[in-house]
């Protein structure tokens, strides 16, 4: 009887165990306090054109054509889908997900100046949020810069996040009005309205509402920290030794 009441314990206590991933700080990386907000605006990202990206391994980020899934090719510099004419977007699959119950990986938009930073393309910070979501982190992928962007300023890449100034994305990817889905600044109100985004883009979306509760733009401490593999294989640029 009390073996059985030990494997039992033992067994529920093992189903319960969450991943833990080695998260590793980068001693005098950025690091400090910060502010976010969220975005998806389709458009190929500013660290995807190789003439402004100084990563360790010299590649720029992935962009798509406009499937969101077919990678563009990185040699010619594709015009951003945000340009008339264009034809590289951001691929659908560059989008946050959760690895336990208080960690989630994703990509960002970035200033750590205040305004375009073009210097910190494709690092990793670890975002510990403060507030109501206190003791969740985002460990994030620098992918984008931003003249609308303040100093310490993350611009989380959410789908159904807003296209915020950038109308030609997705209309022109997608299809939707040039406000896109939901309020051109921050999208979709419900998860329920995330149903209205193309399927690759859904679980993306989501996540505003369930990982993050929904909680709107919280704040965060900040630490640089190595990029896991998983998120450098869907950029393709990063920083692993
Ligand atoms: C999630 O993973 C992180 C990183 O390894 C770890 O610090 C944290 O404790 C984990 N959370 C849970 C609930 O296991």
């Amino acid at each position: 009887m009390k073996l059985i009441v030990l494997v039992s314990a033992l067994l529920l206590a093992s189903c319960h165990a969450e991943p833990s991933p080695t998260i590793i700080p980068i001693e005098g990386g950025v690091q400090g306090d910060g502010v976010t907000t969220r975005y998806w605006d389709c458009c190929a990202t500013s660290c995807a054109w190789d003439q402004i990206v100084h990563t360790k391994n010299g590649q720029p980020v992935q962009t798509c054509t406009k499937d969101g899934r077919t990678h563009s090719t990185k040699e010619n510099n594709a015009q951003s889908g945000c340009a008339v004419g264009g034809v590289a977007y951001s691929c659908s699959n560059q989008v946050a997900w959760v690895i336990n119950s208080t960690l989630a990986y994703g990509f960002s938009a970035a200033s750590f100046t205040g305004g375009i930073d073009n210097g910190q393309c494709c690092i990793c910070v670890l975002l510990s949020f403060k507030g109501q979501l206190a003791g969740k982190q985002m460990l994030v992928q620098v992918t984008n810069t931003g003249s609308d962007l303040g100093k310490n300023h993350f611009d989380l890449a959410m789908p159904g996040g807003g296209v915020g100034i950038f109308t030609l994305g997705c209309s022109s990817q997608w299809g939707t009005p040039p406000s896109g889905w939901g309020e051109e600044i921050g999208g979709v109100q419900t998860e329920e309205e995330c149903n209205q985004l193309p399927g690759d883009l859904q679980e993306g979306c989501k996540f505003r509402f369930r990982y993050l509760e929904g909680v709107p733009n919280p704040n965060v401490a900040f630490q640089q920290v190595r990029c896991p593999s998983e998120l450098v294989a869907l950029t393709g640029c990063g920083d692993l030794d």
